[in-house]
């Protein structure tokens, strides 16, 4: 079994003024959600893998490399312009070749460990014979299935039909970013036409191996699952991952501070005259100085935080955050300065990047 990995597609929404960054290298807990994926993978046994990547093929590169230190293999797959789900299977063909695969969406994150979706897969290939499914798919309950692709299941569980961001849609199961196919897969992408916004849709080529008559299992995810491309689930997200770390020191801690729950200190972390309330994670070489850093909080490495309260954040690294009374609720992209200011007039002053949001009371 071989996995692909989607990270192309258009830049992330923090995108600053001058470049594109990969919304699949925004950290959780201080690890890149890609990275996630990626050990997933290997922990499922998994360890030939393609990474399909577009505009920001740089810095995905630079951040994994040539996989070794996942214990992966990697092959980067380039793709001009971000032509689908399935556009995506169709430029991966030599990669594949005839294996099963794993097909997972970069941005998404899922609690549920690969490892028994894989197994399954496998066992009911060896199993059912001419009735082998020739795909599995992923699907969880959701608030607004209008956003996802949605799937349509019978009385006995079933797959009786799959249409992408319905605006009826039949059910509110949403496909989940994780995909399972045998070579049957390669067919599909190949005989499907460009969806109303242009792309070739993976849920349409699903679609087409069922009119086709070859089966899709489903399964229905335990365990949280969410797709970070916006603020707020990556917000819940950070949450979710900081409340499973353990707490540890590798920096340092003065007197004059306290420490309260779990909290991650990275090397070369300095937490000075301050307060900080876990669950919560202080990169490498990051500075707080007389400040108090709330739960839910991930301040990547060589950040400083200076007279100023901060709760339930994201802040990436290289940025500075100086004598601000409470952020919260607030992603801070990288190299960033929110600082306080005496000058006059008072007046806000920013330089924000692309899709940013203010919200000021
Ligand atoms: O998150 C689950 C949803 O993901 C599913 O419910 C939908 O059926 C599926 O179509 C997909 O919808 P999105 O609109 O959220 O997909 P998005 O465009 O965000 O792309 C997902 C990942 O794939 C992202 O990491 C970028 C990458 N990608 C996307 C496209 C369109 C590529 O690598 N190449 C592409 O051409």
């Amino acid at each position: 079994m071989k996995g692909l990995i989607l990270s192309g597609g258009a830049g992330t929404r923090l995108r600053p003024i001058t470049h594109t960054s990969a919304k699949q290298l925004v950290p959780i807990a201080n690890k890149p959600i890609l990275f996630y994926g990626i050990e997933d993978m290997v922990a499922a046994g998994i360890d030939e893998i393609g990474i399909v990547v577009g505009d920001t093929a740089e810095e995905i590169v630079a951040a994994v490399g040539d996989g070794s230190k996942f214990g992966a293999r990697v092959t980067y797959i380039p793709q001009d312009a971000p032509l689908g789900l399935a556009h995506c299977v169709r430029i991966a063909r030599d990669f594949l070749g005839d294996d099963d695969f794993v097909m997972y969406l970069g941005d998404n994150m899922l609690q549920q460990g690969l490892a028994e979706f894989v197994d399954e897969f496998e066992s009911a290939r060896a199993r059912d014979g001419a009735d082998a499914p020739a795909a599995q798919i992923l699907l969880a309950h959701v608030d607004d299935p209008t956003q996802f692709g949605v799937a349509a299941v019978n009385e006995v569980g079933e797959v009786l039909y799959l249409v992408e961001k319905p605006a009826d849609p039949p059910s509110d199961l949403a496909l989940v970013g994780v995909y399972l196919f045998d070579a049957e897969i390669h067919t599909a992408v190949a005989s499907i036409e460009p969806s109303a916004r242009g792309e070739l849709e993976i849920t349409d080529a699903i679609q087409w191996l069922l009119e086709h008559g070859h089966r899709v299992r489903h399964e229905v995810l335990r365990g949280w699952w969410i797709d970070t491309g916006k603020k707020d689930p990556l917000l819940d997200c950070n949450r979710l991952v900081l409340e499973t770390l353990q707490g540890r020191n590798d920096g340092k801690v003065d007197e004059a501070s306290t420490i309260e729950g779990s909290v991650v200190i990275e090397a070369g972390g300095e937490i000075i005259g301050s307060r900080v309330r876990g669950p919560a994670i202080i990169g490498e070489r990051t500075r707080v100085v007389n400040s108090y850093i709330g739960p839910f909080t991930s301040v990547a490495a060589d950040c400083e935080v200076v007279d100023s309260e901060v709760e339930h954040s994201v802040v990436l690294s290289g940025s500075r955050i100086l004598g601000i009374d409470r952020l919260t609720d607030s992603l801070v992209g990288r190299q960033v300065e929110v600082v306080r200011s005496d000058r006059r007039p008072h007046a806000l002053r920013l330089m924000l990047g692309d899709h940013s949001k203010v919200e000021l009371d």
